[in-house]
């Protein structure tokens, strides 16, 4: 093929340039005929000069090969969540509460941006280069699925590291992108209506259809499937500076290549902002993707972070959530369920009905003075609704279609699974289970310890739990780590093995491996399994970072518990309780018999190694003549010192290069001690003089 090297590479900017005309800003300026042309010369090129082809050419987007598991990656930051608000009232006292955390709330304005329903994505760029992209996972840890992310075109593969003159930065060396991925409702039809066609499995919805095809193993499906993607927030970065507003950075994302939503809009007024979130709740349909609310977010980002977070939720933005879609059926059955506390809850059996792309079989009925109060019973016909994520709820009855005969709800007084007395706690709504060895509790118990946000023990499904327990080989998670292969295997054995494919003892074996496999579970697994109220993942992770022990853990009084960032009064009362529960205390002194007992290691909980910088949190601007953005990074952190992005009165010192930008007139305003590059190091050394 006749063509010089430069024109190769002028021919990948070129596709990349249309590329992102069509997929990002949905606006081409050449036919597809014609983008055709120039990616089939792009190919032709590729085949002859395989020596040149570059990995941002948009041929590399697919072609990688199929992996047989995903890898885990542990994200920079916890990816958060959003805390709701359902109707403007809510909006306004999540903003009367922070307004009064902070006077600046009142002055920051917000944008409003359509609360997407797909799938957080975390994306990775190193000098310009889309090197990495996880899903959210637990928060903590995703799974890598850069080269199913890959095979979407709206992702730019390159993003622009210098300005035009190649002088200043545009975006950090290293950058972590958050985003949403999902499918456009009319490309959600038309992919269902292709795999119907062919006589393949439909979707439900175009969130099930977004997850299923970026958790693909094989990418070059994923590269079929129409994702699409809108970003919005950068989680972590390192050397360099990006905006200090929502606003500016959702411009500074679409300016650098990424998709963003078109509908975020900024306002000065909290009310404003409400305003324009319930203009959309009637206008939903229009965005022409799935959205379940508007997203409202402080606009002053520094803010944001300083207000910090409750337990997953930042104090920053909100969820206002509109209102879900609703549809009658009928109510079969009252069942109930017992949970991990012995509290016993009333669930409806639904006729199955559609709303919204998912079948609805179950729903709850929040407690049983909700049943008595809104006179619901079984065979009434009910309305039922479906709001984004939560679990579908009974609205009430219709009491009009009701039939003649039918009959008030009686409650409960034994449990559904031992037959023991029920009791109600004075004060509260649940009723509870009065056996303390109801096999039900110790089944959602045990069923928790080892999920997959738990301790992860892979095989050990609901069956042979079940079976473990009804067979006294468990009595409670930490039994777990005394159980062998004969009881392993007898369970397995017993239970209804229709579907399986290896022999019992094979199975024993493999899960055997899998209970030792997890003893090794870093703490704040360990913290999670152990299934302590109000104590997620998120918070088990802080948790395992301030103590580092369980030792330390349950010695922790409510006072420093309360003390930790994110950790309420609620949540350290659940911690304290727990503890003082004696058989919680007896699966503690098993897990450490079993050597289950896993502890962080870190600086903070090594006295001896704390470091000259312990204690003081720094933040850095500008560019310092010597030493990198990762080069003090690791002088900072391997002096025990904390690096953080924004300066707050919290911060102990910033250390001021050359074209700093607006930390260091905060700094000057907090009256925060400021040093250059050779003080920083003047410091070091002269604390290591007075050790
Ligand atoms: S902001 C600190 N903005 O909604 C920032 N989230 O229910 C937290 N989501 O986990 C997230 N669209 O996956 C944000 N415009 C948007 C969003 C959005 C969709 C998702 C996100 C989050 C979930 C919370």
């Amino acid at each position: 093929m006749d063509i010089s090297k430069a024109a190769y590479l002028e021919l990948v900017g070129e596709v990349n340039f249309h590329n992102h005309r069509y997929h990002v800003l949905d606006d081409p300026v050449i036919s597809d005929l014609e983008y055709d042309a120039l990616l089939v010369r792009l190919h032709q090129v590729e085949e002859s000069h395989p020596e040149w082809i570059i990995p941002e050419s948009p041929t590399q987007r697919t072609g990688a090969e199929i992996t047989s598991k995903f890898k885990k990656v542990a994200h920079p930051k916890p990816i958060l969540s959003l805390a709701n608000a359902f109707g403007a009232p809510e909006a306004n006292a999540w903003f009367e509460r922070i307004s009064r955390l902070d006077e600046r709330v009142k002055k920051s304005g917000f944008v409003v941006e359509p609360k997407i329903d797909g799938l957080s994505v975390v994306l990775k760029y190193v000098k310009g280069n889309f090197v990495q992209g996880a899903t959210r996972g637990d928060g903590i840890i995703g799974e890598e699925i850069t080269a199913n992310l890959k095979t979407l075109r709206s992702i730019p593969m390159r993003i622009p590291i210098y300005d035009d003159k190649n002088l200043l930065p545009v975006i950090p060396e290293v950058i972590y992108f958050r985003g949403e991925v999902f499918l456009y409702n009319e490309a959600f039809e038309k992919l269902n209506l292709e795999l119907f066609n062919s006589g393949q499995k439909t979707y439900q919805n175009p969130r099930n259809t977004a997850a299923g095809s970026l958790r693909q193993l094989d990418p070059n499906v994923t590269a079929i499937r129409p994702l699409s993607i809108l970003v919005y927030q950068v989680i972590d970065y390192e050397g360099g500076n990006i905006p200090t507003s929502q606003w500016e950075l959702l411009n500074w994302l679409k300016n650098i290549g990424f998709p963003i939503a078109s509908e975020a809009a900024k306002f000065n007024t909290i009310k404003e902002a409400i305003l324009f979130t319930e203009a959309w709740e009637t206008e939903r349909d229009k965005l022409g993707y799935e959205a379940d609310g508007m997203v409202i977010k402080l606009n002053d980002l520094e803010l944001a972070e300083e207000l910090g977070t409750v337990g997953k939720d930042p104090r920053g933005a909100v969820a206002f959530k509109f209102p879900g879609r609703e549809v009658t059926t009928t109510l079969i059955d009252i069942g109930l369920s017992v949970g991990r506390t012995g509290v016993v809850t009333p669930y409806a059996i639904l006729d199955p009905v559609n709303i919204n792309g998912v079948i609805v079989e179950r729903a709850t009925l929040h407690n049983f003075d909700f049943i008595l109060e809104k006179d619901i019973r079984p065979g009434d016909k009910v309305l039922v609704k479906r709001a984004g994520e939560v679990i579908p709820y009974v609205i009430g009855p219709i009491k009009d279609l009701r039939k003649a005969d039918s009959k008030a709800y009686t409650l409960p007084e034994t449990c559904p699974e031992c037959g023991s007395h029920l009791e109600k706690v004075p004060g509260e709504v649940a009723y509870y289970c009065s056996n303390l060895n109801c096999p039900a509790r110790l089944f959602r118990g045990v069923e928790h310890f080892v999920s997959k946000s738990g301790m992860d023990i892979v095989g050990m499904g609901e069956k042979i739990v079940e079976k473990l327990i009804e067979n006294g080989a468990i009595k409670d998670a930490a039994d777990i780590y005394g159980l062998n292969g004969e009881m392993i295997t007898r369970a397995v054995s017993s239970k209804d093995r229709k579907s399986e494919k290896e022999p019992p003892g094979k199975l024993a074996e493999n899960i055997l491996n899998s209970i030792e496999n997890s003893k090794t579970r870093p703490l704040r697994r360990l913290i999670a399994a152990l299934g302590i109220n109000n104590i997620g993942e998120v918070a088990a992770n802080d948790l395992a970072n301030h103590f580092g022990t369980l030792d330390r853990l349950f010695s922790a009084s409510i006072e420093e518990l309360t003390s930790i960032e994110g950790m309420g009064p609620i949540m350290a009362k659940a911690i304290v309780d727990w503890y003082s529960v004696e058989a919680n205390r007896n699966i503690l002194k098993k897990l450490k018999q079993f050597g289950v007992w896993p502890e962080v290691i870190a600086v903070e909980n090594q006295p001896e190694m704390k470091g000259l910088l312990w204690g003081d949190t720094f933040v850095v601007t500008g560019s310092l003549p010597t030493l990198s953005r990762e080069d003090v990074k690791l002088l900072i952190e391997s002096n025990g010192g904390k690096l953080t992005d924004s300066v707050s009165k919290n911060t102990s010192y910033l250390v001021l290069g050359e074209k700093p930008g607006s930390k260091h007139e905060k700094a000057i305003k907090l009256n925060v001690p400021i040093l250059s590059e050779a003080e920083l190091i003047a410091l070091i050394e002269e604390r290591k003089s007075i050790t």
